[in-house]
């Protein structure tokens, strides 16, 4: 049947009825929250290039975790500002370091909130890559071993999610052993699958304080022009046990996501980065955009794209205007 007996205007001539047949749904449970946390009391930086992200100190976290509850997001991801900084990344695994005292500090004063943990050496290493550096370039088994030890004290500190950002082959093998032998049969690995070594990540790396001061990763990270490529990295990772994985960015690669999710139908994080982030921030300072119709639309194209979580800074905007 064809016009004018058809019309596609007939679904769209009310709010109500273009709500009754839409095909995307964005709710707050669908998001995570990013967060930063460091060492000292009392402290509350806002980061330039992300406006409204904090580097923070326990007590501001725990009083924003308590916010981001009220907002309806179910979980944060944390990343973590050491004191010290060394080849090895060795306070990565501290009993006592940032990340493993924030996440006691979560579980105790906001349990329900879920506490997902980036799981990576380049905030602790002095050289700023994902591992341990041999003869210039990150050696994949010799960190392996350091990433192993990483995710076990998450998992001991509390930690709900374990995810893997570093991008070493055979990591999620690594991270699933050890917890297993420790007992940790029950926390979930949602690996940073196909994580392309993207510009979207500068402002991350100015929060993160974990700009590699030499060199870039992309003798790690996927090369953007690949998709073939992110749909076996996906498979590998699921093979050696990833319960969730994701791709990230997320608006540059909606493509990726669209694939990863047709082919595999497992359950898909999208990460939209910092720079993702730092753009729309930008603009809608300049009046150039309007923030929230743009924001609302971004995620929304994710969730079409086939994500089904989101983790964005934008997190407590979207949930506050969902509300
Ligand atoms: C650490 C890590 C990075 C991001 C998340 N985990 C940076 C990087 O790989 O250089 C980027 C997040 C963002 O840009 O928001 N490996
Ligand atoms: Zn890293």
């Amino acid at each position: 049947m064809y016009f004018p007996s058809y019309r596609m205007r007939r679904l769209r001539q009310s709010e109500q009825i273009r709500n009754l047949v839409r095909e995307t749904d964005l709710l707050p449970d669908r998001l995570i929250y990013p967060m930063f946390v460091t060492h000292g009391e009392n402290k509350r930086i806002e980061m330039e290039s992300m406006p409204g992200c904090y580097q923070q100190s326990i007590n501001h976290l725990v009083e924003e975790a308590r916010e981001v509850r009220e907002l309806g997001i179910p979980g944060v991801l944390l990343f973590g500002i050491p004191a010290e900084k060394d080849d090895a990344g060795t306070s990565a695994y501290d009993e006592e370091g940032i990340i493993q005292m924030a996440i006691a500090a979560l579980k105790e004063e906001v349990p329900e909130l879920i506490v997902i943990t980036d799981v990576c050496l380049c905030e602790y290493t002095s050289h700023g890559h994902c591992g341990i550096v041999k003869d210039g370039d990150v050696d994949n088994d010799m960190t392996l071993e350091m990433l192993a030890k990483t995710a076990l004290s998450h998992a001991e500190a509390g930690a709900d999610i374990i995810a893997p950002s570093d991008m070493m082959d055979g990591r999620v093998a690594a991270i699933r052993t050890s917890l297993d032998n420790e007992g940790f049969i029950n926390t979930p690995i949602m690996s940073y699958a196909a994580k392309f070594a993207s510009a979207y990540y500068g402002p991350f790396r100015e929060a993160a304080e974990s700009t590699p001061e030499f060199g870039d990763r992309r003798s790690y990270q996927m090369d953007c022009r690949n998709s073939d490529e992110a749909v076996r990295e996906v498979l590998l990772d699921i093979e050696e046990g990833a319960d969730m994985v994701m791709v990230k960015p997320a608006l540059p690669y909606l493509d990726i996501i669209y694939r990863v999710k047709q082919e595999t139908k497992f359950p898909l994080a999208a990460y939209s980065v910092s720079g993702e982030y730092a753009m729309i921030k930008a603009a809608a300072a300049k009046g150039w955009l309007d923030e929230k119709s743009v924001v609302l639309e971004t995620m929304t194209a994710i969730r079409r794209a086939g994500a089904d979580t989101i983790i964005t800074y934008h997190a407590k905007d979207v949930a506050s205007w969902l509300k």
